[in-house]
């Protein structure tokens, strides 16, 4: 019989001095999905292409739930995104994703983040960019990262900017129905501007063949 324990991406955790990041699991979705529902940014703003977080609490959770367990389905050695749930002192606060489409060749990762509101500005955002990144590039051998965020979206380019990002032109996206700017940025690995601490990755073993790497 399969054990669910097999999946190996639940062997995978990332640490940094003050976060734990893990693939997603069924409980932390929940905690997440709790976490989204207090808040992730004020109303009258939109990080997001997709609004996720327009939709009313019941339905918001019940999305976010569905859109992970969607990733994870997908996910194979070609092309996958991982989810990674933040903790801090075992409590979810937010979540990483690590995106790489056809990795082998083209080693290059994208990513794209959040944390719920009561979280935001202590330095996590860059944390948990700067643990992804250095996964990428030292464990999983990427060569180029992309994230991109709207220009008035400031903690996140700000996020970019600290760890080493260049601009790479920009995207018209429509966001509630009206046209937005968004900044591409790319990264190239020995761009990276490195943390003082390293990253413990343990786990990876058993998930390299499935991710391609
Ligand atoms: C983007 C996000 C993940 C960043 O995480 P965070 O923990 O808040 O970020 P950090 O505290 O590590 O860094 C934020 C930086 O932005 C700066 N910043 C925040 N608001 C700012 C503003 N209005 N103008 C200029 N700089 C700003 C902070 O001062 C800090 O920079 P510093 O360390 O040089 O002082 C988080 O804010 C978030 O979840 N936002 C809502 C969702 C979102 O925007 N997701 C990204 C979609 S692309």
């Amino acid at each position: 019989m399969f054990d669910l324990d097999q999946w190996p991406l639940h062997q995978l955790v990332l640490r940094t001095p003050r976060l734990e990041l893990r693939p997603d699991d069924d409980a932390g979705l929940a905690e997440l999905a709790s976490v989204a529902r207090k808040g992730v940014h004020p109303p009258e703003q939109m990080p997001f292409a997709f609004p996720w977080t327009d939709a009313d609490p019941d339905e918001l959770g019940r999305n976010l739930v569905q859109y992970h367990w969607s990733m994870r389905a997908a996910l194979n050695p070609r092309d996958w995104t991982v989810q990674f749930l933040i903790r801090v002192d075992g409590q979810v606060i937010g979540c990483q994703g690590l995106t790489a489409t056809n990795f082998a060749l083209s080693r290059e990762v994208s990513s794209g983040s959040w944390l719920g509101m009561d979280w935001q500005g202590q330095g996590y955002g860059t944390e948990m960019r700067a643990a992804v990144l250095m996964f990428a590039f030292d464990h999983l051998g990427a060569r180029t990262a992309r994230s991109g965020a709207f220009l008035d979206n400031a903690s996140s380019r700000r996020v970019s900017e600290k760890v080493g990002y260049r601009a790479d032109g920009t995207e018209t996206w429509i966001r509630r129905g009206a046209v937005a700017t968004q900044t591409r940025l790319l990264l190239d690995a020995g761009d990276l501007r490195r943390p003082d601490w390293s990253l413990s990755v343990s786990g990876l073993d058993a998930c390299r063949s499935l991710l391609g790497a």
